[in-house]
């Protein structure tokens, strides 16, 4: 079985799926960990995304290799951020990562997270989810996680949200048959226990 949970940045994508892969005794697949493993291969080598692609190995949803080398220590600065963010607007890029995250997908039970998991990746998965708060709350959360200025990291989120939903390859939108949720003001083990309930529904 395969759930997918889409939406944007600092909706509690991450949070949300590792805890639900966990419940259900799911593999959990982190396909922005993916885009931004092959962004700090492009920031240090430079060359096509697509041909760096191709030589990142996901070892784990905790460890990513691109050309033999670990770079997962640097896949969540802000410089991997925005040069990912700026590279999965690369059809060839997306192509080749499409591929990789289909064959992973095509065993076992998997929750995935991402962009265009839902719409594009897995369309036929027996549950898909879109995660949403408000951009206050998705900055609010992010900041504390960084430690740093909320209106900063606003003004960033506001700039990738557009970036992702307004590109032409596979831009950020909810599947037609997602299941919404607006995690605002619910934590994410109440958000966890709905996802666990759907996917018990979905399953039957
Ligand atoms: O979820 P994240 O912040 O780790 O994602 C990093 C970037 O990768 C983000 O700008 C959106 C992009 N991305 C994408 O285009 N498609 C996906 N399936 C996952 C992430």
């Amino acid at each position: 079985m395969v759930v997918t949970i889409d939406g944007p940045a600092g909706a509690g994508k991450s949070s949300v799926a590792r805890a639900t892969a966990e419940r259900l005794g799911f593999a959990y697949l982190d396909t922005g960990a993916m885009y931004r493993a092959v962004a700090v291969a492009t920031l240090a080598r430079g060359g096509p995304p697509a041909e760096r692609a191709r030589a990142l190995e996901v070892v784990d949803a905790r460890r990513y290799l691109v050309d033999g080398r670990d770079v997962t220590a640097e896949i969540r600065t802000p410089a991997a951020s925005e040069e990912a963010s700026r590279i999965a607007a690369d059809p060839a890029l997306r192509a080749a990562l499409l591929e990789r995250q289909r064959a992973l997908l095509a065993e076992g039970d998997w929750v995935a997270e991402g962009r265009d998991i839902g719409t594009v990746v897995a369309p036929e998965a027996e549950l898909k989810v879109y995660l949403t708060a408000s951009a206050e709350e998705r900055a609010a959360r992010r900041a504390r996680e960084l430690g740093t200025d909320p209106q900063v990291v606003l003004a960033d989120q506001t700039l990738r949200d557009q970036q992702d939903s307004r590109r032409e390859h596979s831009p950020l939108r909810a599947a037609d048959d997602a299941v919404e949720l607006d995690t605002s003001g619910r934590t994410i083990d109440e958000v966890v226990a709905e996802i666990v309930t759907l996917a018990g529904d979905a399953r039957r």
